[in-house]
């Protein structure tokens, strides 16, 4: 791809542009803060790493969104984060005020792009950006799932001590204290994770995945996780770009599928070339259908307040 845009020059978007540039995925990436300098302090300090790690990517950055002009992918990941304590809907308003310009500036500079929705609330974010663009919904979709995906199927590795090589993990429904982790779908190597693990075991990792952020920021106290997001977003980026057309969740706007629309969350998608190709409908069993429920509600509690 010749051009990548992250909007957002934070903990997220810096770690997401180094991992970018690492892997070669564009000729140029772009960096956008409103913050005087530090897009262009970060895309400078990205750029002066490439001697050593040996890529070629020009990273520039500036306060001036035009720079992302004809960017085949923008990443949005500028807003306030939650402090410990509060959700990551307690942000909605302020970052939906601040999505509103990013939005408005993506359509002026980059309106062939594709759009991974970063900043949180994610499932409400996406579904507002998609909304105001009117593009086709491949051309919209967040980052959630992989993430959550990610933090989950290295808890199971913890746990059993096994390698994370094909742990495979699968967490869907919003990026809230309801996400979805679906245990039929975590294996080991093909196996579930039922045959290596008792019940109470499970539970504290579907728990521990859950508030996997929350873990995190509780810690830190200044700071929100930025080195899974952006590995994770990386995932979503190079399946995208290398056309790997690979299933991963994501956050989609559905249209009909598990019996809603108008409204975005995570289900396993497929990313291609296109953009999110493709939604993928399980079914679900009672178990997993009441934890959707929940998730779902949460969703349109939130979607409210964007009225
Ligand atoms: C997390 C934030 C980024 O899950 O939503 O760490």
């Amino acid at each position: 791809m010749d051009k990548i845009t992250i909007i957002g020059a934070g903990r997220v978007g810096e770690s997401t542009a180094q991992i970018l540039a690492q892997r070669g995925l564009c000729k140029v990436l772009a960096l956008v803060d409103v913050k005087e300098g530090a897009a262009a302090g970060a895309a400078l300090d990205i750029q002066e790493a490439a001697p050593l790690f040996g890529y070629d990517t020009r990273v520039i950055g500036d306060t001036d969104a035009s720079i992302m002009a004809d960017s085949g992918l923008v990443i949005i990941t500028a807003g306030i984060p939650r402090k410990p304590g509060m959700s990551r809907s307690d942000v909605l308003e302020t970052n939906r005020g601040i999505l509103d310009g990013i939005m408005d500036s993506v359509m002026e500079y980059a309106p062939d792009s594709k759009v991974i929705l970063v900043s949180n609330p994610v499932d409400i974010l996406t579904y507002y950006a998609w909304k105001k663009t009117g593009w086709h919904r491949s051309r919209v979709f967040g980052q959630a799932g992989v993430l959550d995906s990610s933090r989950m199927a290295a808890f199971v590795s913890l746990e059993t001590s096994y390698s994370v090589k094909n742990i495979s993990a699968m967490v869907l429904g919003g990026h809230g204290d309801a996400m979805v982790p679906m245990t039929r779908f975590t294996t080991i190597s093909g196996i579930p994770i039922e045959h290596f693990l008792d019940q109470e075991t499970i539970d504290r990792i579907v728990e521990r995945s859950r508030f996997g952020g929350a873990e995190i920021l509780a810690l830190k106290k200044n700071s929100s996780a930025y080195d899974a997001p952006a590995a994770a977003i990386a995932e979503m980026v190079e399946a995208i770009v290398l056309d790997r057309r690979h299933v991963l969740p994501a956050v989609a706007i559905l249209e009909g599928e598990y019996g809603e629309r108008n409204l975005a969350m995570g289900v396993p998608c497929v990313l291609a070339e296109e953009g999110m190709d493709r939604v993928i409908e399980l079914p679900l069993t009672d178990t997993e259908k009441a934890m959707f429920d929940e998730t779902i509600v949460n969703i349109k509690n939130d979607l409210k307040r964007l009225k």
